[in-house]
């Protein structure tokens, strides 16, 4: 968190003394040409403006022509110019003079037409009115013109495009099944940024407030959408861009990129509530040799600590945490531990008593610490507001570095509680001032990250693996998210599309979701149609609760098994052009899994496309989730796509119906692409990933002979630490012709790391 206005000697709008806003003014800055930053600045000395989203000050250097007729203001960049009238409504204009974005006045809310009786008889049976009836202390309203589709927002339910959809940002644990009714405003995390796609003129909004906000998307006014906050300030930037991806590179040179993750991250993790002993991890080490599937983590949930309490671990079923990482690490496998916040309030519990001493935990009003319950009964909280608490925290994760843990998983870091919610006046003593609970909810998971990344940074100097559920705008920059609580339910495996698809839009690339479901009971068919939904996910982690049945790989019949195994495969296979993607994003902000109307803005059939998804550019995946179905209709953009399963081109630009058998999921790749590819490995280990097959997909493969040529840019590094920002690493350009005896020609454009390829093959597809 720092003062954001270190470089601002930019010409800049301010509207002061209007009666519109009460004690603040209007401050409008063209960051850069493109981003413009709207807020406002209350009139108190004391006033911090501050941001948890931003790492680095904010550098306000975009060049604002500011001229003024009648009574609107305007004010021009070199592509974008903002009419600002009186009524503090702002009109946005591309350069030709198109109007992009028009502020309106709000619409009139329809339960007003209800009288309170009546709403509280429908109260009775527990049905709830859509409102949001907060107060709300800023609103913004924007004309929607017709064309708008909305994308982004995080994990939220519902489908991909959010037009008609209405949230809350309000990070939340509710373990009721995730659906798009007006319980599930709220998931766990808050990414309270947007993009707004036009056929002509597209635009972000990014809405830099961490108190409770809201955001109707044309849900109770088709004419227009809003957002509003209930406290602090407003702060939105207005992100242009000419396409979805310049929207996407801005929004995350704002709030930062994820770094690139260790190689071995990317591979199948397998996890359970809970693996009970070190002797079941072991087991399941055997299983997944002796069934030859791929695996490089095992994770442990609560139960490996004693009583639950963080940075122990349970001497009877895990008497030696380094024992088991140890014996792990000698088959290529990694262990993953789960951290929750909540710290038990035991006397006696080093974490409780130095956290105590040294005022690590958040305080009631009153002064005293605040407790509440989680797993281990009466907890306290680590107030990660703090950069001496984040510090503290990170020192204890030495523990489990010590003990080669080699990741870390943050859970219920909503933080959820079990007695009621945390007050919203429970107080936070940050490093500039103390602040409350309502304003710190939303990125307590956030800072919990922040501190996990950085301990585990200094701890392992490896890149650090952090899996969060509860985040906020900018958390991707020290970790990666999954889902939550989902259940193994049809409707819950459909929703993982969108639901990654927006996270990553909202530059949150690497997620994933509990593979076969968490909650509830999978069945053989639901878990082989996961595991190939989710084939190319990023965070690749199969993972349920106590009390459901088991669902490792191995747990159903032999059928499942074998779908099982040729789907984590083939992850596996992919994973040099999953890895490339890392470090396109890493450099870009773009996503890994993206939704067609990111590489197909023209395309009007695939504004809502749910369904299906990219992976990069070159591959298209169109899962089968429907419960018994084995054919479906597939809607390819442009082009020519070769059929991965049974290697037919297929000329795009319409749909198409595909037979999927429930071992098949259908996968194209696009024609002209070149992907690396590893040989069958049992896990990413070094020595596994030495070898590397470059495909090339030519889009004619008549007579196996082609003309075509492209070339593809390959990344190679040693996965593990940070020698790669010492320019450790290579570059390699793949290309192919026709007139070379294997086609492929592979040419070394940066030569920084010695262990490269002892082979590199191709194969023309
Ligand atoms: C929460 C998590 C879940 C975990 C459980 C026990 O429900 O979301 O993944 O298994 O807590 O730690």
């Amino acid at each position: 968190m720092k003062d954001k206005h270190v470089k601002s000697d930019m010409p800049s709008v301010t509207i002061s003394n209007t009666e519109l806003i009460k004690d603040a003014s209007l401050k409008v800055e063209a960051v850069t040409d493109n981003i413009i930053r709207i807020h406002t600045i209350p009139n108190t000395p004391d006033y911090n403006d501050t941001s948890f989203a931003l790492e680095d000050p904010l550098e306000v250097k975009g060049k604002f022509n500011i001229s003024q007729y009648n009574s609107t203001i305007t004010a021009s960049t070199n592509t974008i110019t903002l009419k600002i009238k009186t009524t503090l409504e702002i009109d946005i204009y591309d350069k030709d003079g198109y109007l992009l974005c028009s502020d309106c006045e709000p619409a009139n809310d329809e339960l007003d037409e209800y009288t309170k009786a009546e709403i509280e008889q429908v109260k009775q049976e527990g049905h709830m009115p859509d409102t949001f009836d907060d107060n709300i202390k800023y609103k913004v309203t924007k004309r929607i013109f017709g064309d708008e589709a909305f994308y982004g927002l995080g994990d939220k339910t519902g489908f991909l495009n959010k037009r008609g959809y209405e949230y809350i940002m309000w990070n939340s644990d509710n373990p009721e099944p995730h659906v798009e009714n007006a319980t599930f405003r709220a998931l766990y995390k808050s990414i309270p940024f947007f993009i707004v796609h036009r056929s002509k003129g597209t635009y972000g909004i990014f809405l830099d407030n961490t108190y409770k906000s809201h955001f109707d998307l044309g849900f109770s006014d088709a004419g227009s959408y809003s957002f509003s906050v209930t406290d602090g300030e407003l702060n939105y930037y207005f992100i242009y861009g000419e396409s979805i991806k310049e929207v996407i590179k801005s929004y995350t040179s704002l709030t930062g990129r994820s770094p690139l993750p260790q190689l071995w991250t990317l591979g199948y993790h397998q996890s359970r509530w809970s693996y009970m002993s070190a002797k079941e991890v072991l087991e399941l080490v055997d299983n997944f040799e002796n069934y030859d599937i791929p695996c490089d983590a095992i994770h442990l949930d609560i139960d490996y600590m004693d009583k639950f309490k963080v940075f122990t671990n349970d001497k009877e079923r895990f008497p030696s945490l380094k024992e088991l990482s140890d014996s792990l690490n000698n088959h290529g496998i990694k262990l993953v531990t789960i951290i929750d916040p909540g710290v038990k309030a035991e006397d006696g519990y080093n974490i409780y008593d130095e956290g105590i001493k040294y005022n690590h935990f958040a305080r009631s009003k009153d002064g005293t610490v605040y407790h509440n319950v989680v797993w281990p009964g009466d907890a306290v909280f680590p107030n990660f507001t703090s950069s001496n608490t984040r510090e503290w925290w990170g020192n204890n994760i030495k523990y489990l570095t010590d003990n080669n843990i080699s990741g870390i998983w943050n859970d219920m870091n909503e933080p959820a509680s079990f007695k009621g919610a945390l007050p919203d006046d429970v107080v936070f003593a940050g490093d500039d001032k103390e602040r409350l609970h309502k304003e710190i909810h939303n990125v307590y998971g956030h800072l919990m990250a922040k501190a996990t990344y950085e301990g585990l940074k200094k701890n392992s100097q490896k890149r650090p693996f952090v899996i969060t559920r509860a985040c906020y705008s900018g958390s991707q920059k020290y970790t990666t998210a999954w889902t939550g609580d989902n259940q193994s339910i049809w409707t819950h495996l459909k929703l993982a599309i969108p639901q990654l698809l927006n996270l990553g839009l909202s530059g949150m690339p690497f997620a994933g979701v509990d593979i076969g479901g968490f909650g509830s009971n999978t069945t053989p068919e639901l878990l082989s149609r996961w595991i190939e939904a989710c084939c190319f996910s990023p965070l690749f982690r199969n993972h349920s609760a106590k009390l459901t049945h088991r669902q490792e790989p191995w747990a159903f019949d032999e059928t499942t098994l074998n779908i099982y195994r040729k789907y984590v495969k083939l992850h596996y296979k992919f994973i040099p052009y999953l890895y490339d993607l890392c470090y396109e994003e890493s450099l870009t902000g773009l996503p890994i899994l993206r939704p067609l109307i990111m590489e197909y803005e023209d395309d009007k059939n695939v504004i809502n496309c749910n369904d299906e998804y990219l992976v990069g550019s070159s591959i298209l995946v169109a899962p089968i989730t429907d419960q018994g179905a084995t054919v479906r209709s597939v809607y390819l953009p442009k082009g020519v796509w070769v059929d991965y399963n049974s290697g037919k081109r297929i000329n795009g630009n319409r749909y198409i119906l595909y037979k999927a058998p429930v071992d098949v999921c259908p996968i194209f790749i696009k024609g002209g692409s070149i992907l690396p590819v590893y040989p069958d490995i049992p896990n990413l280990a070094p020595e596994n990933t030495r070898k590397l097959i470059v495909e090339f997909y030519p889009s004619d493969d008549t007579d196996n002979k082609t003309n075509e040529s492209c070339y593809y840019m390959h990344y190679q590094d040693n996965g593990t630490d940070f020698k790669y920002q010492a320019e450790e690493y290579n570059l390699y350009k793949f290309s192919f012709s026709s007139n070379r005896p294997n086609g492929l020609k592979a040419e070394l454009t940066q030569n920084g790391y010695k262990n490269k390829y002892t082979n590199i093959s191709a194969v023309i597809k």
